[in-house]
């Protein structure tokens, strides 16, 4: 009976993950590990309050004696989602994303070889490969190339996954995948960030010229994704998950101003930002043929129930921008927990 560390599982695909799990294999525990930054939202998990099978602990990858105090709740496997995750952010200051992303998988790979745990995936990310001109694909031997600090804090986190790997003989899989929506995702990323504004009827920043490229993944399907490495991923192996479904930022939002019935109007452009990556496009037949997996869900089904997703959660989105919901754990847990 495996039991399964989740770190990050209050996180946007982390909470996916956790639910997803649970809920497909009945003979699995999760160990959720996390430290509730600005982006973890136990709210995310309310559901599962009380499930035989789910147990909470709050602490930081970083810290040994957090992870250690995970690991003894009888834990088999590791797979790591704990992040800084927004580009943005590590350009404003890349110091949290070298210390969680870097020194944070570093802490979990020692506590993986001290508790001597079968497998170890870490969730990693296509921008690690850097960027695409107009045509061809990222494939799993396209050499690393990152170009923002968050990019490079999660290289640097599967080199190492790498080097344990080699020198230990860590069972140890990385999973790289493309942009991810639905529901749970945190309202700074372009996809629930314009809807929040959208169903406002504020305008959306569109970044430079609008014409980037990225390739959108339903979470549920990097979901199956991640399951699959973990169950079949064979050891030092790297997986690329994607959707096949890229999109211009700039039709994108206008796919969301159809959805919403909004006008043209309120689309604004801004200046770009730094560095930005021109195209993401993901070569995934690897996983298709060694793990048998392949995106199921179609964008235009799951942007407009990403987009009812959000309508209906409004309340969701103004706990998190009135940062309500970062003193969820004291009023649930108590100040001291
Ligand atoms: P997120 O920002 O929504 O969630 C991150 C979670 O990690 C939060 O719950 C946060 O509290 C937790 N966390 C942060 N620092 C921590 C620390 N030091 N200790 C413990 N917990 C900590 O991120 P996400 O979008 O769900 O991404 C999850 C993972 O997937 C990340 O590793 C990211 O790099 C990767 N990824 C994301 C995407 C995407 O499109 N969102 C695509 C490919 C890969
Ligand atoms: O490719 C996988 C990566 O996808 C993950 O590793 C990251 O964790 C995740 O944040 C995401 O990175 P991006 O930078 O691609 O995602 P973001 O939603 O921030 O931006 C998507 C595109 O939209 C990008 O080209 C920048 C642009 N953008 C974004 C925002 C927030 C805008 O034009 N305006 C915006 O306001």
């Amino acid at each position: 009976m495996p039991t399964v560390l989740v770190t990050g599982g209050c996180g946007f695909i982390g909470s996916n993950f956790v639910r997803h799990l649970l809920a497909t294999d009945a003979a699995v525990s999760v160990v959720n590990l996390d430290a509730l930054t600005y982006a973890g939202n136990l709210a995310n998990l309310t559901d599962l309050t009380g499930h035989p099978r789910y147990t909470f602990v709050k602490g930081d990858i970083t810290d040994r004696d957090d992870v250690r105090g995970a690991m003894r709740h009888g834990v088999t496997d590791v797979i790591n989602f704990a992040a800084e995750s927004h580009v943005d952010r590590s350009i404003q200051d890349s110091g949290p994303f070298v210390r969680t992303n870097v020194i944070g998988t570093q802490t979990l790979l020692d506590a993986a070889r001290e508790f001597k745990i079968s497998k170890y995936v870490q969730v990693s990310t296509d921008e690690v490969y850097g960027s695409l001109g107009p045509t061809g694909l990222f494939t799993e031997e396209t050499p690393l190339h990152p170009n923002s600090p968050y990019s490079a804090s999660k290289a640097g986190a599967d080199l190492l996954v790498q080097a344990y790997q080699h020198t230990f003989g860590l069972h140890a899989v990385i999973t790289r995948c493309s942009n991810n929506y639905g529901p749970y995702q945190f309202p700074e990323k372009l996809i629930p960030h314009f809807i929040a504004k959208l169903l406002k009827n504020e305008r959306v920043p569109v970044y430079g010229d609008g014409l980037q490229v990225r390739d959108w993944i339903h979470v549920r399907d990097h979901c199956r994704g991640i399951e699959a490495a973990w169950r079949a991923g064979r050891s030092g192996e790297v997986y690329n998950f994607g959707g096949r479904c890229e999109k211009p930022n700039i039709a994108l939002t206008k796919e969301l101003l159809k959805l919403l019935d909004r006008p043209e109007s309120l689309i604004e452009y801004v200046a770009d930002r730094p560095g930005h990556d021109r195209r993401y496009a993901i070569d995934c037949t690897k996983a298709e043929r060694e793990l048998g997996w392949a995106p199921r869900e179609t964008f235009e089904a799951g942007l407009r129930e990403t987009v009812e997703w959000y309508r209906a959660n409004a309340a969701w989105v103004a706990a998190i921008n009135s940062k309500e919901y970062l003193s969820y754990y004291a009023k649930q847990y108590g100040p001291s927990a």
